[in-house]
């Protein structure tokens, strides 16, 4: 075993719990923090070190959740304060770490203080906590900027006064139902250092912070000098908007925030960021010693199944981020993106069966690399996207700002089935006539997770078999990685002293690196050979044959 003095959050293995979609303990079709606790003992076996929970604050749900209204407390849709204060004290029993997303790029415009700016006047100091400004061209009718926001459309919204007539434009990166707070006023980051501090006396393991490379933007914010890129993406690539050099300050002082916990009873706290940045090294300043533990590194995600294309990125993210001293934290799936199964799918082709089997490798090589993972949920089933939604189910703000064209987000964030024949697969306890918040297609019946665990061929098995030797061999966790000669289009790599894992990318076999039975594979794997999509991991003292 390894030894606990390590950081724990290095190697950590985590699984997001999209809470409106985990597990339904009420019977209204919406998963809720007493369905997270329930589900605690299967995350137990599956074997994941802590979780990280979605927003399930006080929230207009226009974005689920990501529209905060309230910081510090928990919105009646998924529980109560009492009901959190539960579920930590089961995740403590149980030895699993419960990491919160906080949203401090932006908040609802139902928070109280958007709501106070509304009804104030220009130059108030209740607008100064966002970006009003007036408008350009006759009367202020254009908006102050080019710039636009990441789901669609322009990124200002006009307000009226209280007189009646059109006044000022605020700024929303996002929607306009989230205008974005403004971090060059101190009381901006008071206030936030005060939602730290409720969650971390609560007992939290730490926070997953939303749009960790925004929060500050240019002091002027001039024009964007390329508007018709920033409108073609929802990357963040407006230079004025994003990964401003002040973010770091906010980074640095949340970490001394959270070092103070620590020192006073030993237990470190977690700061992992969503950044999206453009290149590895930017992404690398992110997690220096003094700012953010970890930051998710998109660019495996966002890869195509290629083996040129996974070797790169990963040998980008090997030389950029663990030489800061950081490791590095895969993800493979998460709610903003299409699932892994589907994605690596080629339809036409083989079928989905190819994606499966792809989404398994995908795994494995996941869990052999050094750092750090994160698992969406339902990726331990093997869960397919959910295609084909009717346009009047969708929720996604993405889908009604973009005219209906981008399908992109609620396709992988459909309920999780648990049990039975038919919808709402257990979803919702003991309520069979309940209906889930999105319509759970006839076929997930197969991926349930009764069925999973019943079954050792699962992917479920595959997952669960992983995080164990993981936990239990020294060569895996943190560390480095030694690439091996391997044919074209096969990845292998060695860890520690002779863990070697190999993916063969190509749908032919090809002659396995190591000779003798795989310790585990993704898929069947008779000794000395690596049939296509498949990955498989063997100890060896033979590290380049
Ligand atoms: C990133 C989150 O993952 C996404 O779901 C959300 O819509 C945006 N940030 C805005 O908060």
């Amino acid at each position: 075993m390894k030894l606990n003095t390590h950081r724990w959050w290095r190697d950590a293995v985590i699984y997001q719990v999209y809470v409106r979609s985990f597990l339904d303990s009420t019977g209204d079709g919406i998963g809720d923090l007493a369905g997270v606790r329930a589900g605690l003992p299967y995350l137990k076996k599956l074997g994941v070190d802590g979780i990280w929970l979605s927003p399930f604050y006080p929230s207009p749900q226009h974005d689920h959740g990501y529209d905060v209204a309230d910081y510090c407390d928990v919105d009646p849709l998924f529980g109560d304060l009492a009901e959190f204060d539960l579920l930590m004290t089961d995740a403590r029993r149980l030895g699993v770490k419960v990491l919160l997303d906080i949203v401090p790029n932006h908040c609802s415009s139902e928070h109280p203080w958007f709501q106070e700016a509304l009804v104030s006047a220009p130059g108030s100091a209740a607008r100064a906590r966002f970006h009003f400004a007036d408008g350009r061209g006759p009367d202020g009718a254009e908006p102050p900027n080019n710039w636009h926001a990441m789901f669609g459309g322009p990124a200002w919204s006009r307000v009226t006064e209280q007189d009646g007539t059109p006044g000022q434009w605020y700024l929303h990166m996002f929607t306009p139902e989230q205008p974005d707070l403004n971090w060059r006023n101190p009381e901006v980051g008071t206030h936030f250092d005060h939602v730290l501090r409720f969650w971390l006396d609560r007992g939290v393991d730490g926070f997953r912070i939303d749009v960790a490379a925004g929060l500050y933007k240019h002091p002027d914010l001039p024009d964007s000098p390329d508007p018709e890129a920033d409108a073609r993406t929802r990357d963040s690539v407006n230079p004025l908007a994003w990964n401003q050099p002040e973010v770091h300050d906010v980074w640095r002082h949340w970490r001394s925030v959270c070092e103070e916990y620590t020192g006073r009873d030993g237990r470190e706290r977690l700061l992992v960021g969503e950044v999206s940045v453009r290149t590895a090294r930017e992404h690398a300043q992110y997690v220096r010693h003094d700012e953010l533990h970890q930051a998710f590194f998109f660019d495996l995600l966002s890869a195509p199944w290629n083996a040129d294309a996974f070797r790169k990125v990963i040998s980008e993210a090997m030389q950029d981020i663990a030489g800061t001293g950081s490791t590095v934290t895969w993800v493979l799936n998460n709610h903003d993106q299409v699932r892994t199964v589907t994605r690596y799918g080629e339809l036409g082709t083989e079928g989905s069966g190819l994606g499966a089997a792809r989404a398994r490798a995908a795994a494995l090589l996941m869990l052999a690399l050094p750092g750090a993972a994160y698992i969406y949920q339902g990726e331990e089933l093997g869960l397919p996207e959910v295609v084909d939604l009717p346009d009047d189910v969708l929720t996604d703000p993405i889908f009604r700002r973009t005219g209906s064209r981008a399908r992109i987000r609620d396709g992988c964030r459909v309920p999780l089935p648990w049990s039975g024949h038919a919808s709402p697969f257990g979803f919702t306890s003991g309520v069979e006539s309940a209906k889930p918040w999105l319509p759970q297609p006839a076929y997930f019946a197969e991926y349930a997770t009764d069925r999973a665990l019943a079954d050792t061929r699962s992917f479920w098995h595959l997952y669960r078999d992983g995080l164990q030797l993981r936990a239990g061999l020294p060569q895996l966790g943190e560390g480095v990685l030694r690439w091996l000669d391997t044919q074209p289009g096969v990845l292998g790599f060695v860890r520690g002293d002779g863990l070697v894992c190999a993916v063969n990318f190509g749908t032919a076999p090809t002659p396995a690196p190591v000779s003798g039975t795989p310790l585990l594979s993704s898929g069947p794997c008779a000794p000395g050979v690596l049939p296509g999509s498949t990955a498989a991991w063997w100890i060896s003292d033979c590290t380049n044959p």
